[in-house]
């Protein structure tokens, strides 16, 4: 399972690329906003900033509603760096541009993606990567990891070659629940990336080995 970090934070990007274990990032408006980016100058900078931290796929949202929009908006980041994933948000309109953008050869993220039906259309439009929002599926009293679980056994019976990206991560929990159904990718935040070494047993283990070490100097 590939390990994407969900933020457009420098800092903790490079900070999980650091670990040896990042295979690429994914940003939002939201997160891009949360580091005070204004203006597309800065938005594209920012980008081949992240490009340059991580040896992986980027994906970069587009910000356009209209089908012109998207495809003149997702053209501009892809050619902004070979890493740049163009994410696409799953509407009619984003439908026919990830369609129109395979047919380019540029690669895309179907985001925004609540059900089995959305997953099928990203894949018929040969979306690389589907991202089904786990987090907020479960925020609804849905089932997010459930659906996860139906896509991935839905591409592999029928051959697509999408890839599953688990967006929406909020716990340690949902990470194992993925790899455990099969996802290809899961982005989390890096609190939950760091949560994976958490056991109390290898606190009190290596507890007791430094003291052992100590005895042994
Ligand atoms: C990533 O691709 C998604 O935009 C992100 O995981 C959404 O996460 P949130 O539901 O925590 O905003």
């Amino acid at each position: 399972m590939k390990f994407f970090i969900d933020t457009a934070n420098l800092e903790q990007i490079s900070q999980a690329e650091a670990m040896g274990i990042l295979d690429g990032v994914t940003t939002n408006p939201s997160l891009m906003a949360k580091e005070g980016i204004k203006g597309s100058k800065a938005i594209e900078q920012h980008y081949i900033d992240i490009c340059n931290i991580v040896d992986g796929d980027v994906s970069a949202e587009v910000l356009a509603d209209s089908y012109e929009e998207i495809i003149e908006e997702g053209k501009g980041l892809a050619a902004l760096h070979k890493q740049i994933v163009v994410k696409v948000p799953c509407t009619a309109n984003g439908i026919r541009a990830i369609k129109s953008f395979t047919d380019m050869g540029i690669r895309t993220n179907c985001t925004l993606v609540f059900s089995l039906g959305q997953a099928l259309l990203a894949a018929k439009a040969g979306a690389t990567y589907v991202s089904p929002f786990v987090g907020r599926l479960d925020d609804v009293s849905s089932n997010g990891i459930e659906l996860v679980s139906r896509i991935v056994n839905v591409y592999r019976y029928y051959g697509y070659q999408t890839q599953v990206l688990a967006a929406s991560i909020r716990s340690v929990q949902h990470i194992i629940q993925c790899l455990e159904v099969g996802a290809d990718v899961v982005t989390s935040p890096l609190s939950s990336i760091m949560a994976l070494l958490d056991h109390p047993l290898t606190e009190k283990g290596l507890a007791i080995f430094n003291k052992a070490a100590k005895e042994l100097a």
